[in-house]
């Protein structure tokens, strides 16, 4: 499973010490693929601090391993990934996990613990990892868990809660590590239809009352519209149109676009 972790490179050069100001991620000449397809081809972008993107593009188009390279789940066969200014790829064990620390995730399939009540799913990487004391984590917890509607959930198992409750408890664990990044990745692609507003209403509202850099894999494009900054059109390992959300959705250059759209809307 070479794919899985990042390789540490002690020939790295340090990492890049000045990125344009207010750019925080940035992929340069990013290619992957696995085995003989090229998921993704000489991709180049960046997304600058504080703002919201969305990646839309048909299924394959790469989206899903563009967060998982954010998250140091996948690596890349070629290129450089800088978060922060710090390289992300290639970069030294210690280097990435300090990124890394400031990067959360939420999936389509929520991966919560599903041996530990709620509370402690929230509480338990802010502990291990950021060495919170256990009752700074719980108070941090609690806020979370009552920003997400379920105040009164702590204290049961995962199991128990439904999936809308399961992801807002999944946001609210990715939140607990205070990221300076959120990936989403169809989050609401799981759930119920009738629980999708749910989620999508807690997600408007970190949009709109934190500082926070996301980054989200979407197919509701109405929401999309509401939260992004910026909408990034992937096909062929490419972006191949990027633009704000009215004029991606209204007005898309490319035929490929229009074509998705037209299935997706
Ligand atoms: N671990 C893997 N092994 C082999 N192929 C993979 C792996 N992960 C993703 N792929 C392939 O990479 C392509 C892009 O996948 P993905 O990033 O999940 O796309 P998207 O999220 O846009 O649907 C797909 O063709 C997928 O089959
Ligand atoms: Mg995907």
């Amino acid at each position: 499973m070479s794919d899985t972790l990042p390789t540490p490179d002690p020939a790295a050069p340090a990492p890049a010490a000045t990125a344009p100001a207010g750019e925080l991620i940035r992929f340069d000449g990013v290619t992957k693929r696995f085995g003989e397809n090229t998921v993704l081809d000489r991709l180049d972008f960046s997304v600058e601090a504080g703002k919201h993107v969305t990646l839309i593009g048909p299924s394959g188009s790469g989206k899903t391993t563009i967060l998982r390279m954010l998250m140091t789940l996948t690596r890349p066969d070629e290129g450089t990934i800088t978060v922060d200014g710090r390289r992300l790829y290639p970069a030294k064990r210690r280097e990435v996990a300090e990124v890394r620390k400031n990067i959360g995730m939420v999936f389509q399939q929520f991966n919560l613990f599903p041996n530990m009540k709620v509370l402690r799913n929230v509480t338990e990487a802010p502990v291990t990892v950021l060495g919170l004391s256990k009752d700074e984590a719980e108070a941090r917890a609690r806020e979370l868990l009552e920003l997400v509607g379920l105040a009164d959930k702590c204290d049961v198992y995962p199991s128990q809660l439904s999936g809308g409750q399961q992801q807002r408890v999944a946001i609210a664990r990715a939140l607990a590590m205070r990221p300076q990044v959120l990936l989403l990745d169809e989050v609401t692609s799981a759930l119920d239809p009738e629980l999708v507003a749910g989620v999508l209403d807690v997600l408007r509202d970190i949009a709109r009352s934190t500082d926070i850099t996301m980054l989200c894999v979407t197919h509701e494009m109405n929401f999309a519209r509401d939260i992004s900054d910026d909408v990034l059109m992937f096909d062929g390992g490419k972006v191949i149109e990027s633009g704000p959300p009215e004029r991606i959705f209204e007005d898309p250059t490319h035929a490929r676009t229009r074509e998705f759209l037209g299935a997706v809307l």
